[in-house]
């Protein structure tokens, strides 16, 4: 689908909802599947990635409801999962391969995890290696990372094996591998410890914690059944609050927003460029702070993000790009080449697609230079990255520009259309 955005005669306004956060509805599912009873969770999204988690737990034998935006789910408890030697599909969910490797090593179950063309390149030594230590018997598939760097990749097998503990150091700063780690560690004998290079999302701990299990730590305590609303997805907020931030004159609301600070990196950064951002009706929701989120454009200027920063807005920071062509002077990404292994090479994506759109953007090793103000119009292609489509897509507002391959935004905000739209409307 080529995609072309009108642009903004006007400034945004308004007040609109978001799909649930992916990250939780992913250990959601998971989590249930390892609980024993019913889990109803509330508020859960439908798109492409989370359909990869639930249709990779039905293959395993543990199918799930979706009515209404609730999820039903009766779980198989800390058992090896009820289909054995399943080849389960992940589509293009990297969260979803990675932390069902954890299940699947931490219930001593048989299976296949695989996926599509572009999982099968994402790296999986960085999980395979450590759940190796643990005892795990899982082999991977020998392939090439975006870098270039020999590494094993999808599709990975799993045969049974008794896990121990461990005490390990991750040495990239990732949540998925966090997260997998911690899950196998609930079927391992002894403790585990991990310590990670940086303030990588806490959704596992805070859910295992909500059920019953204080901390990843703490190995085989059963699970108890899941309930609860699920906060909006701040990583869909950001798409509708950077386009408010570069239409002059714009006020918009986000409501019932996750505001967990290990995912508030856009909020600092988007402030930090001259938008005045406000919280308000703050609340608690499975464990989670939840806001509603305000934004009042204001003069854009560029940033240095680098650091804590890039951890904590890692899947933002190609929305950043695009905020950043509009803001004066430059906006330099450093220390992020994390961003090279994820849907895309984003380092590489992000720098083409603004180039393409008339940017002004150089390409470095660990991150990029954009200079604001250059940005013209023209094509630009997803490369099949949901988070790209949707970068180029809010240029749009302010020059001419048509996204190709488009659709793959379902992957993750199926209603950002609608939405956007409604925001030009009020
Ligand atoms: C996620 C962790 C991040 C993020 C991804 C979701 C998660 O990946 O980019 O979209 O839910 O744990 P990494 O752990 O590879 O940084």
């Amino acid at each position: 689908m080529n995609l072309t955005v009108q642009m903004a005669e006007r400034p945004l306004s308004g007040t609109v909802d978001v799909p649930g956060d992916k990250s939780l509805a992913h250990r959601a599912a998971l989590f249930a599947a390892l609980a024993e009873g019913v889990s109803e969770v509330s508020n859960y999204p439908d798109s492409g990635v989370t359909r990869a988690m639930r249709g990779a737990l039905a293959s395993l034998g543990v199918p799930s409801t979706l009515e209404g935006g609730v999820l039903r789910l009766s779980g198989n408890g800390l058992r090896p999962f009820p289909v054995s030697g399943a080849v389960a599909y992940c589509g293009n969910s990297a969260t979803t391969i990675r932390l069902l490797a954890g299940a699947v090593a931490a219930t001593g179950s048989t299976a296949v995890l695989d996926g599509s063309a572009g999982l099968r390149k994402r790296p999986m030594d960085r999980i395979i290696d450590p759940l190796r230590a643990m005892g795990a018997a899982v082999e991977g598939t020998p392939g090439v990372a975006a870098d270039g760097r020999a590494v094993l990749c999808a599709p990975l097998s799993f045969r049974p094996a008794p896990l121990k503990g461990i005490d390990y150091a991750l040495p990239v700063a990732s949540a998925q591998v966090l997260s997998c780690l911690q899950i196998a560690a609930l079927g391992a004998t002894g403790e585990s410890h991990f310590t990670v290079p940086g303030p990588v999302r806490d959704h596992t701990v805070r859910m295992l914690r909500a059920m019953g299990t204080p901390t990843s730590q703490t190995p085989q305590i059963p699970l108890k059944p899941l309930t609860g609303r699920l906060p909006g997805d701040i990583s869909s907020a950001a798409f509708l609050l950077a386009a408010a931030a570069i239409v002059p004159g714009s006020r918009i609301t986000v409501k019932g927003v996750g505001v967990n600070p290990t995912r508030t990196g856009v909020l600092d950064a988007l402030e930090a460029m001259g938008a005045k951002i406000s919280l308000s009706a703050t609340r608690e929701e499975m464990g989670e702070p939840v806001a509603d989120v305000t934004l009042e454009a204001g003069t854009l200027k560029g940033i240095a993000i680098a650091g804590d920063l890039v951890v904590r807005a890692i899947d933002e920071i190609p929305v950043l790009a695009a905020v950043a062509a509009f803001a004066e002077g430059e906006t330099v990404v450093r220390e992020a080449r994390e961003l090279r292994y994820k849907e895309t090479d984003r380092i590489a994506a992000i720098v083409a697609q603004l180039r393409a759109l008339g940017a002004d953007v150089s390409e470095q090793p660990d991150g990029f230079i954009v200079r604001g103000g250059t940005l013209t119009g023209g094509t630009s292609r997803a490369n099949g990255d949901h988070r790209l489509a949707m970068s180029m897509a809010i240029c749009g507002l302010r020059a001419p520009v048509t996204v190709e391959g488009a659709e793959i935004l379902d992957e993750s905000f199926p209603s950002f259309l609608p939405t956007l739209a409604s925001l030009r409307a009020s």
